[in-house]
């Protein structure tokens, strides 16, 4: 049986959860989400090269030229650089590399999760009383007002050029091109720079925390895990050789979709990593909008809040993906091991082919949450971790800081790297 959005609502759980009211998080932005669904998703191919360019630009910045082993914290260097390459293509050059837009890009979120912390201190009929004078939601809006001054003239000057017929014709990845992309989403009366720069950072908010998590766990699974190293790496430089990197009109060297999608371990790997690490142990929260009946008798009562048991979904026999029958048809072992090729191994058994990749959604493969709601950036978020981590793993050897493990921080349903696990990285020759 399936419930709609009007029964089971993913907006209504959002907006309550991070104050919506003050944050615009689970507010309706349905200019937003057409954006990434439609003109973002349709240009990938247009904008790896510029991803790729930023990361040439940013990577040696951040993980430096060394041939010795340097400790780096892995956490806030992908923080920095998921910031930078994701803003070259959400507000383009130079706004994407200035400093007080890197730090309002990163901030934004820390902000939202401590009006949602402090929020959660008050019950829920004194919540809407103390919420305006809570210091965090202060601080969240300060910052918000600060984000969009930043922004401000940029979109000052996309609305001042914007011509509704032309918007399909805007260059991806050009200065401003994001925001003249929204414009055409947006009713008139709402074409405004307040709207436009919120927006951006709602779009920070759902994109930058998480792409960039999701990246550091790989990263930490392939220092502990160094076997994987070698085999990526010849992958990688597999598909260099028989495609060769391509270059763009204005010259930059990259690596294309088609070659992308021959990385078959890659996107293995960075699957069995989001399994391992899932950001949420329990996902896809829903409040119920009124008193709900399952089925199977099941009753809810109005404002009841339901999730998905998604940690013991990756760990159960009793699914199709994790089962010994199709475990032994793949050659896999149990769930409860960590082998960064089981999804390589699942696309090779004949009628799987086209499941089991990283930015497929199913009611066994979670991550991205499943149904209506399911991230609409999540085919731009594959393409920006795996642009980075073929950079990184080309350019760098990878270990654990002193072999020791790095451990993750868990906080209620939240399953967070440490911000201070190091990891040691050295430029290859
Ligand atoms: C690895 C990175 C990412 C992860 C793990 C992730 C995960 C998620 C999840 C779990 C949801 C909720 C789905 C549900 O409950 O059904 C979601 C929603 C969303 N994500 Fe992502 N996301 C990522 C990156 C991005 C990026 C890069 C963008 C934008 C370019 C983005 C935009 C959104 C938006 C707008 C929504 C709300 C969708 C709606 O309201 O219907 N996400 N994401």
């Amino acid at each position: 049986m399936h419930a709609s959005t009007s029964q089971l609502s993913f907006l209504r759980n959002v907006y309550d959860l991070f104050l919506g009211l003050y944050t615009h998080i689970g507010r309706q932005h349905e200019d937003l989400i057409l954006t990434i669904r439609s003109d973002l998703t349709k240009s990938i191919p247009a904008m790896l090269p510029l991803l790729q360019d930023e990361i040439d630009h940013g990577l040696p910045k951040e993980f430096g030229m060394s041939g010795e082993w340097m400790p780096i914290p892995a956490y806030l260097k992908m923080l920095r650089l998921v910031a930078l390459v994701s803003g070259r293509i959400f507000v383009g050059l130079p706004l994407c590399r200035e400093e007080t837009w890197i730090n309002a890009s990163i901030s934004y979120t820390t902000d939202v999760a401590a009006v949602m912390h402090a929020s959660q201190k008050w019950n829920s009929v004194l919540r809407p009383i103390v919420a305006p004078f809570l210091p965090e939601v202060r601080k969240a809006q300060a910052d918000l007002k600060h984000a969009r001054k930043c922004v401000a003239p940029l979109v000052d000057e996309i609305m001042q050029q914007y011509i509704p017929e032309k918007q399909e014709k805007v260059k991806a990845g050009s200065r401003g091109a994001f925001i003249s992309w929204m414009l055409k989403y947006q009713p008139d009366d709402q074409k405004t720079a307040k709207r436009v720069g919120i927006n951006q950072m709602v779009l920070s908010f759902v994109s930058i925390h998480t792409t960039s998590m999701t990246i550091t766990f790989a990263l930490l699974d392939l220092a502990s895990r160094p076997e994987y190293l070698e085999p990526l790496r010849q992958e990688i430089e597999q598909v260099v050789q028989e495609d060769g990197m391509q270059t763009d009109e204005e010259g930059n060297v990259h690596l294309s979709k088609a070659s992308f999608q021959k990385l078959v371990k890659l996107d293995s790997f960075i699957k069995e990593s989001q399994r391992f690490n899932p950001l949420n142990l329990i996902g896809g929260f829903r409040t119920v909008l009124n008193d709900f009946s399952f089925s199977n008798g099941l009753k809810l009562p109005k404002e009841s809040v339901i999730a998905f048991p998604m940690w013991a979904i990756y760990q159960s026999t009793s699914t199709e993906t994790f089962s010994p029958e199709v475990n032994a048809k793949a050659g896999n072992p149990g769930p409860e091991t960590f082998d960064g090729f089981r999804f390589a191994k699942l696309r090779a058994v004949p009628g799987f082919e086209a499941k089991h990749q990283l930015a497929t959604t199913s009611e066994e493969s979670l991550n991205f949450g499943h149904g209506p709601h399911a991230c609409p950036g999540r085919f731009f978020a594959v393409y920006e971790i795996k642009s980075l981590l073929v950079n990184i793993i080309r350019h760098y050897d990878i270990r654990l800081k002193d072999g020791r493990q790095p451990v993750h921080i868990i906080n209620q349903v939240a399953n967070v790297p440490d911000p201070r696990a190091l990891i040691e990285v050295r430029r290859r020759k």
